[in-house]
């Protein structure tokens, strides 16, 4: 027997793209990321860079994400679940931006490099920008032996393979879930997160990768839905709270691919700008989780409906309410909120790549864009 398939086909594994493979495998890559480092067992998440630099990492009284791209959108997942359970306020920070302004770094910051290649030009410069201030260098990044990780002091790879499309999918997930374990054990160490809280998230870190794959199989129903929405020309994301950052993601995940100007935006910072843009052509895709933050989100709802935007609404399964105004539903399963990134992340990836394959563009490598950005 012989098989009629070319070097590409079979890198993509039957898959017509990398970004859908690299999509579709995150539940795969997740545990990758997670084997040895959590035991849920025992509840118990170990990182070895926290073993090692203990001392330096309780003593830092502020820590600062430097990062480009996607990898920017997860150091600010990062910010949020670093402040929570550690306590300890963060900075996020471009890349580019924070290399040239001259910033005030000392001994006492941990500064945290985010890059999936590991190659970035302007995430490498603002490394070696603070390390002239004695800061702690740790890096979170995917590619082995880069520039990046050479150039640290210590740090977590995320072990997600290597990543084709330059649209970013898997890799922003396995950033995340990186900083889900930092915090945590970084909180252990500090004693500023309390037992049941702990267990808690670990424990539901470990069904992440099966809630995830119950979202890949809506993978047909997102198909479907980014047919309607190929018209578009603007398409607005809001989020709030842990989602705020995913909003930004989806928007920017569809802007690189589809070529649709996209605006990700915090669901309450809509009345001050965003809102104007809304009409009966508008899509408005709204992170609607069952959280804190729902009644707020549906309020938000409410007022893009009255203008007549129609609204693709990223519920939590069984969500009856916001199914009636919507006019199209993704349902999402129960998570912790902390986690919720993880999953509401998918559909949003899913949605960029189906509209992108409608609209006959090159998905795996867009126009004017690079993979990695090693130059300034
Ligand atoms: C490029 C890629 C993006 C990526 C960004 C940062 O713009 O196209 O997908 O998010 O660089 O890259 P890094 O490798 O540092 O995460």
């Amino acid at each position: 027997h012989t098989i009629d398939m070319n070097l590409g086909q079979i890198e993509k594994c039957g898959y017509p793209h990398f970004m859908l493979k690299e999509i579709f495998e995150q539940p795969e890559c997740l545990k990758n990321c997670m084997r040895g480092r959590i035991n849920a067992d025992v509840d118990k998440v170990t990182l070895s860079a926290v073993i090692d630099y203990k001392e330096r990492l309780l003593a830092a009284k502020r820590i600062i994400i430097v990062a480009c791209g996607t990898s920017w959108h997860a150091g600010l997942i990062g910010k949020q679940l670093i402040e929570t359970f550690c306590r300890i306020p963060v900075d996020v920070e471009y890349a580019s931006e924070f290399r040239y302004r001259n910033p005030v770094v000392t001994k006492d910051d941990l500064v945290i490099a985010m890059s999936q290649s590991g190659e970035t030009a302007d995430t490498l410069a603002a490394i070696e920008l603070a390390k002239r201030s004695g800061a702690l260098i740790y890096g979170i990044c995917n590619a082995v032996g880069s520039s990046i990780p050479r150039a640290t002091d210590t740090g977590s790879y995320i072990h997600v393979g290597p990543e084709i499309g330059v649209a970013s999918t898997k890799a922003f997930t396995g950033q995340v879930i990186v900083l889900v374990m930092l915090s945590l054990a970084l909180a252990k160490e500090k004693g500023t997160i309390d037992d049941q809280t702990y267990n808690d998230v670990v424990k539901e870190l470990s069904l992440i990768p099966d809630k995830m794959k119950e979202v890949l199989e809506q993978n047909d129903k997102i198909a479907d839905l980014s047919r309607i929405f190929t018209y578009a020309h603007n398409v607005i994301y809001l989020g709030r709270g842990y989602s705020y950052p995913v909003a930004l993601e989806g928007a920017l995940k569809l802007k690189e691919i589809s070529y649709i100007h996209a605006e990700g935006y915090p669901a309450a910072e809509m009345k001050h700008g965003p809102i104007a843009l809304v009409d009966s052509d508008m899509p408005v895709v709204v992170i609607a989780t069952h959280n804190a933050m729902y009644e707020k989100v549906l309020s938000n709802i409410q007022e893009i409906k009255a203008r007549k935007g129609r609204v693709i609404a990223l519920v939590t399964k069984g969500d009856e309410t916001i199914s009636r105004i919507a006019d199209e539903v993704i349902e999402l399963p129960k998570t912790l909120e902390c986690l919720e990134p993880l999953l509401a992340t998918i559909p949003l990836q899913l949605l960029a790549y189906h509209i992108a394959v409608c609209k006959d563009k090159n998905v795996d490598q867009p126009r004017n864009l690079a993979k990695s950005v090693t130059v300034e």
